[in-house]
């Protein structure tokens, strides 16, 4: 399939669900306020990957909170190809260091926004191309 569309009316703020896109799992995550809060407040020069990464916005978009979420209005919104950017496990949610996610492979550790903070994997979880098609479903791809 191309593009799948989900629906994420039952994902409360702290909740999470993974469904699989190309066949690849892809997280869906609608983060807490202060989680928001506290991705925010992470400066650029404290990360190990400073590139966005989101298929969304330009190449050379920062890895600021708000370009690793859905966007302004949609900040608590995290989707990502749950791909380790290191040898591509499959990283735990809600783990590790950050609450983000923790790849039990070789140790790499993200944050809520899938930003690589420890650990040897060089990027951050990619987002994938997707939007909101209704206030409740995800379209992906
Ligand atoms: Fe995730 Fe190596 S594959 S840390």
């Amino acid at each position: 399939l191309a593009s799948i569309e989900v629906d994420v009316s039952s994902l409360q703020p702290g909740m999470s669900l993974t469904v699989k896109w190309r066949g690849k799992p892809v997280f869906i995550r609608n983060r807490t306020d202060e989680e928001v809060k506290e991705a925010s407040a992470v400066a650029l020069a404290d990360l190990k990957d400073p590139v966005a990464r989101n298929a969304n916005l330009a190449p050379d978009a920062t890895a600021t909170d708000l370009d690793r979420s859905a966007g302004k209005g949609k900040e608590n919104w995290i989707v990502m190809i749950g791909s380790c950017t290191h040898l591509g496990c499959v990283p735990l949610g809600q783990a590790g260091e950050y609450n983000g996610w923790f790849c039990p492979c070789h140790g790499s550790v993200y944050d809520t926004a899938g930003r690589i903070r420890k650990g040897p994997a060089p990027e951050n979880l990619a987002v994938p191309t997707f939007a909101f098609a209704t206030d409740t479903v995800i379209k992906i791809g």
